[in-house]
């Protein structure tokens, strides 16, 4: 039997109920949304706009019109990042993001088209962290993207603040809810929050191939895919309201089904109880593992408060990809070694020679698990 602790990479296994609803949507929702105008059209537009809803509702939007379903996180971020920023534009980010904001403003950059300047976090000090935000702003700076906590650290980030900083420039906020949505508490009217882009796979339990890209704003933001969208068709144009401006071609329908039986599951489950339940065996390893001197463990002890249900550790000489291969061979213990696709975050920490080797657990992960973990890589220090 696997112990799977990669769920930060995707959750697994997923609920049961998520495999059924994608199950059954294949066969009861096979005829295409907003396409034409009998039952079983009708019927799959109906299981979308309830799914919306659900998406609405369980992030405190003001409307559905602002949920856009993606074929997934990386897909939401590249759609705001390309269609707001306009040429001059200037960009603050984390020094924790994702290759998926990285990546992307590297090449408009690259491109002449804009700039960013990268924000220092300072752990454990929200006011510095504010503070160094508010210093890389200038008279340009038209977006901050950043992350809600780092895939790899865990380490949160002051996001209500930022984003209160951010509109005291008039500034947008967008924030990379990848890791932390169906975990943290995301309520974007609440918070102010523009826009949120989201992983269905991951906090949410859906399927792979399904994102969110949530606008809670009134933001010009130009289309980087246009097409069909079953309105307007005589418009050469794509339609100006949402969400037909962002959702051309046909629905991805067994993975927003499947989304929205996976946050039924978190609902049922209670995302808090779910984020105590991951934390209090994110804190158990760190107990088991913090006064072996061979075990590095890079942040402070976690809390959700200041942290997400993330670990990332090394064993003192060896490259995490050794360990992690390790735990995988001899005990069946999957976790994800390498680099994360985040080569900022491993920057800030001073881990981009040896990677680190990530601990994520789920709702289905137990502390016996963990016990196993911690045993296996205390064992993998002695006998070196
Ligand atoms: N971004 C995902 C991770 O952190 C895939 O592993």
């Amino acid at each position: 039997m696997m112990i799977y602790l990669d769920n930060a990479a995707t959750t697994s296994p997923k609920p049961e109920r998520v495999v059924r609803e994608v199950d059954r949507a294949m066969r009861q929702y096979s005829a295409n949304p907003g396409r034409g105008g009998h039952k079983a059209s009708l019927d799959t537009a109906k299981a979308v706009f309830d799914t919306r809803t659900l998406v609405k509702d369980f992030f405190n939007m003001e409307s559905e019109e602002g949920v856009i379903f993606t074929p997934g996180c990386t897909a939401s971020l590249n759609m705001v990042i390309k269609g707001v920023l306009k040429k001059g534009d200037h960009v603050v980010i984390s020094c924790l993001e994702h290759n998926a904001v990285l990546r992307p403003l590297h090449k408009l950059k690259q491109y002449g088209f804009i700039d960013y300047t990268v924000a220092d976090v300072v752990i454990g000090d929200d006011e510095a962290t504010l503070q160094s935000f508010r210093s890389a702003i200038n008279a340009r700076t038209r977006m901050i993207i950043c992350t809600h906590a780092s895939n790899v650290f865990g380490i949160r980030l002051p996001v209500e603040r930022l984003c209160a900083l951010a509109h005291s420039y008039g500034i947008l906020f967008c924030m990379d809810a990848a890791q932390s949505a169906g975990v943290l508490d995301i309520k974007m009217t609440d918070a102010g929050y523009d826009i949120v882009c989201c992983a269905g796979h991951k906090g949410l339990y859906g399927p792979m191939g399904i994102g969110l890209l949530l606008i809670n704003c009134d933001v010009p933001m130009n289309t980087l895919i246009e097409g069909g969208t079953g309105s307007e068709s005589f418009n050469p144009a794509m339609p100006g309201y949402l969400p037909d401006r962002f959702e051309s071609g046909t629905l991805n329908i067994p993975g927003i089904c499947g989304l929205g039986a996976g946050i039924r599951f978190v609902q049922t489950k209670h995302r808090e109880r779910i984020a105590e339940h991951e934390m209090k065996l994110i804190r158990y390893a760190y107990h088991r593992l913090k006064n072996d001197d061979r075990i590095i463990l890079y942040t402070p002890e976690p809390e959700l408060e200041f942290s997400a249900p993330v670990l990332s550790l090394n064993i003192r000489n060896h490259d995490s990809e050794e360990v992690s291969k390790y735990l995988s061979e001899r005990f069946g213990i999957a976790t994800r070694a390498g680099l994360h696709c985040a080569p900022l975050a491993h920057n800030f920490m001073g881990t981009s020679e040896s990677g680190t080797v990530r601990v994520a657990p789920s709702v289905f992960s137990t502390q016996k698990e963990i016990q196993i973990l911690c045993n296996a890589l205390k064992n993998f220090s002695h006998s070196s």
